[in-house]
């Protein structure tokens, strides 16, 4: 395998410094100040304005102390009114990933306009004597407006990052700006500036490269789309928005790829390879900066006064506002939800607080202030920042949303010009990785076969954040002129006079003269992502490229995916493999590719390079170029084009899992999820009424006559389901799927049915918990005296022995449903963390 240790950018070469030596033991920090043998200084394209700085005294001079700390509060839509904001003075509002105007999902650009205008006015209105501060509204538009329908979606980063091209993720972000400014939206969490090191992270996808140099050379790009280029007419002008670049710092970098862990790196790794990105992002001055989640050595960013304030604001220069990340204020020691004078104290200038009690951290924050535990300088300086960044964008003058340039214009939302450009970026992201006989590029006057769970699946292609926060739950039509994989093949090989045929299963009658077979990894987004090893997992299309292959033909895959994952098996099986990533609503731009003109002639050649280094093993992570002993199956900057003779025997990988592989890999069989913080593949969550009403449950709700369900939080947010039975009839909740799984192997080694409970109100008649496999194939344990049983508010894990469920006619190798639960009475109870575990003690036995 060749190494390709350069990557073009921007036309450029650039040369990737090895990132060794840097264990050095980290020399002891002054406090007080950045070091700064390690932080660079930065020259920033925007600065200060002595006319800027006297209307931010003067604003100040008007503020009440009430008013001061109304604009570090940032509520989320759900909870929050315009009678919120004019009482309590609000600075900035945000929608959640899947949370739109008036909860509903298909709301038009007009009614997000409508309530931008209502925040807003709700915001000027200075009727009781105090001033007025245009509210500012974020949103988490990272591929594209993606909370909207209609929306050009575009790929994500890990895509970008293989397309090696800066001023196309410029213009990216400049259409990006403009979609959003359509809504009324005044600022997009974007972008996000993680260098991923441990690909196991489930938010790999957001990230441009492993390498801390492209991510610096696109994080900079993307700020100037999204903004407009400091210090020219076009900062902030009426089509673009205030970029946030997240999340500040080393997200990328904790250990084991963990969402929200600890990044134990040095000093100098934290700003050689995680800082990168908002070196330039602060060159070209972004305006916002959010903190994260994780820590740095042990640390949680939210409460690090060292580097958001001496590294960040004070050596950086960084002088816009420091957002917090959805409460993630709360994680710092000593904090809770509602009260966290460490992190303003820190540094952090406005709490994102999605929470129905932000007031009490409202009240609290005022009380804090009062009391000297918050200075008013340090007030008086969050502030000032927040009115800064206001001011910089025009929002003391631009009037309200539906008066602005561009707002409401419907016709820029998913525009054509922006979606030919959403469709380059497809074209020069796809990475081939196989072409074996050069099978690719195909002539589109043949016979084709489309196949696989992901050839004519919008949603799929799009992954996480796309209209819902984890991306689950939409179909083609939530897409409208967007193109599914297989859609811009058809168009192509039907305009060239040949025939193609779609099958999920890769079914056909005439022999087809090549199959494309387009499968992988299911959307998710943060937490929910987070996998134990590399290893993807997919018997069912294995077998389909297996079986086309068995049938004598050749096989393209089309491989989705957020991260590089071993493959090895699937590579064997195919003769041409492309990784697509996530492409997003613009899938024509794959038949762009892998398929010739109709006069038979190459139309447009690969050029996307692996922008994160691909693993040989499912172990292998963290792997990253410049590793000691770097040994990827292809390494950072891999990607072959037509003019490349594929001559490896490239059939014959390792396919074998090494021991220690393997014994992982069963640790991971050992349970099976039935729900982990969502319902896991191939279940879905389906709720029953009497009448026998279903729903499935792919949003946060869904009510019926007997049964309500809602996602809830535990630890973490909607990790938990809540049921409520109220007693009118029947009413069942269940996890199910089309296709049968055989847990037989469960039953076998003593297993049992484990689920985590609180009962909130108990049973008034009998509950049974069951496992099905269709009509009649059943086997139910009554639960009402151990759900009686429980302590009120209190969680309980029960695990019952599958025992319980071996008698009747339940056949365990084709289990439909592994969880259900029912009742005719009274129930109030929420459930998490539900699976199937191999050798368990019971607490519940059965014989
Ligand atoms: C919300 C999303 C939000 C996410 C942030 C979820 O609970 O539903 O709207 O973006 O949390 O982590
Ligand atoms: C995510 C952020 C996002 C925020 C708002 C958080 O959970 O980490 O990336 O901007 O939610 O949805």
């Amino acid at each position: 395998m060749k190494h390709q240790l350069k990557i073009m950018i921007g036309g450029g070469m650039v040369l990737l410094s090895l990132l060794s030596g840097c264990t050095k033991t980290e020399t002891a920090r002054k406090a007080e100040s950045a070091d700064a043998d390690i932080w660079p200084t930065l020259t920033r394209a925007i600065e200060k304005s002595p006319a800027v700085e006297k209307r931010i005294d003067d604003l100040l001079a008007q503020m009440t102390t009430e008013e001061k700390v109304g604009q570090l509060i940032q509520p989320e839509l759900r909870h929050i009114t315009p009678e919120d904001i004019r009482k309590y003075h609000v600075g900035g509002v945000l929608n959640g990933g899947g949370s739109f105007p008036g909860e509903n999902k298909y709301a038009k650009p007009a009614d997000w306009v409508a309530l931008a205008d209502a925040f807003y006015n709700a915001s000027m209105d200075d009727s009781d004597g105090r001033t007025a501060i245009p509210i500012i509204w974020g949103t988490d538009a990272v591929h594209g407006h993606n909370n909207v329908i209609g929306a050009t979606v575009f790929p994500h980063n890990i895509a970008l990052g293989a397309m090696g091209d800066p001023a196309l993720v410029r213009k990216i972000g400049a259409v990006t700006a403009r979609e959003i400014a359509v809504t009324g939206v005044d600022w997009s969490f974007a972008p996000t500036l993680a260098v991923v090191r441990d690909d196991r992270w489930g938010r790999t996808y957001e990230s441009y490269s492993e390498n801390p140099q492209l991510v610096k050379a696109y994080g900079g790009a993307m700020v100037e789309g999204l903004q407009g280029r400091a210090g020219t007419d076009d900062f902030l002008a009426a089509d673009h928005v205030i970029a946030a670049a997240k999340h500040f710092i080393a997200d990328g970098g904790t250990y084991g790829g963990v969402d929200r862990g600890d990044a134990n790196i040095s000093e100098r790794e934290l700003s050689d390879i995680h800082a990168p990105g908002y070196f330039s992002a602060i060159e070209a001055g972004v305006q916002t900066v959010m903190a994260s989640f994780n820590s740095w050595q042990g640390k949680k960013l939210h409460g690090h006064e060292y580097l958001l304030t001496d590294v960040l604001k004070k050596k950086l220069g960084f002088d816009g506002f420091v957002v917090g990340d959805w409460s993630g204020h709360e994680f710092v020691p000593g904090c809770t939800k509602v009260s966290c004078p460490q992190a303003i104290n820190a540094g952090l200038d406005m709490f994102m607080a999605p929470d129905a009690n932000w007031k009490e951290l409202y009240a609290n924050t005022l009380q804090q202030v009062n009391a000297g535990t918050i200075s008013q300088a340090r007030l008086d300086d969050a502030v000032a920042r927040i009115l800064r960044v206001k001011i910089r964008a025009g929002l003391l003058e631009k009037g309200a949303p539906s008066t602005r340039e561009f707002v409401g214009d419907a016709e820029h939302l998913g525009a054509p010009a922006h979606r030919a450009i959403a469709r380059e970026a497809v074209q020069k992201s796809l990475v081939l990785l196989k072409n074996k006989n050069q099978l690719l590029p195909l002539n589109p006057n043949q016979n084709i076969l489309v196949a696989g769970d992901g050839a004519d699946n919008i949603g799929k292609q799009s992954g996480g954040w796309t209209i819902s926060w984890q991306g689950t739950g939409n179909s083609n039509s939530d897409f409208p002129g967007g193109k599914s994989i297989y859609q811009g093949i058809a168009e192509q090989v039907n305009a060239a006079g040949g025939t193609v045929t779609l099958s999920e299963s890769g079914n056909y009658k005439s022999k087809p003269d090549v199959a494309i077979v387009v499968f992988g990894e299911d959307p998710y987004a943060e937490m929910q992502g987070d996998a134990k090893n590399l290893a993807y997992s997919d018997a069912q299309n294995l077998q389909l490229l297996k079986k086309l292959r068995a049938d004598g033909i050749p096989v393209v895959s089309l491989f989705i995916t957020g991260r590089p994952l071993w493959v090895n098996r699937e590579l064997n099986a195919s003769d041409a493999f492309v990784v697509v990533w996530h492409p997003g609503s613009q899938g024509e731009g794959v038949a762009d590719v892998i398929l010739k003109t109709a006069d038979n002639k190459i139309n447009l050649d690969f050029s996307g390079k692996l922008s994160f280094s691909w693993p040989a093993t499912p172990l292998q992570s963290p792997l990253n170029m410049g590793d000691e002993n770097y040994q990827p199956l292809f390494a950072y900057g891999y990607g072959l084009t037509y003019q490349d003779v594929d001559s490896q025997d490239v059939d014959s990988l390792s396919d074998e899992l090494s021991e220690e592989a393997a014994s992982v890999i069963a640790e991971t069989d050992a349970v099976r999820k039935v729900f982990d913080n969502r319902p896991l593949e191939p279940w879905q969550l389906v709720i029953t009424d009497a009448r026998n009403n279903a729903s499935v449950v792919t949003g946060s709700s869904a009510t019926l006559d007997t049964i309500t369900l809602r996602a809830v939080d535990r630890h973490v947010q909607e990790d938990s389901r809540r049921a409520q039975w109220n007693g009118s009839g029947a009413g069942k909740l269940e996890f199910v799927a089309q296709q049968r799984s055989d847990l037989s192997s469960y039953f076998d080694a003593q297993g049992a049915m484990v689920f985590d409970v609180k009962v909130d109100a108990k049973p008034t008649q009998d509950v049974h918990l069951g496992m099905s496999c269709g009509q009649d194939c059943l086997a139910e344990k009554s639960i009402s005296q151990l759900l009686a049983n429980t302590v009120p508010d209190e969680w309980k894990t029960l695990s019952i022995s599958l025992q319980c469920f071996t008698f009747d006619r339940l056949k365990t190798d084709m289990v439909l449903s592994p969880f259900y639960m029912r009742t005719d009475g009274n129930l109030d109870l929420t459930l998490h963390n539900i699976r199937i575990e191999k050798n368990t003690i019971a607490n519940v036995q059965c014989n």
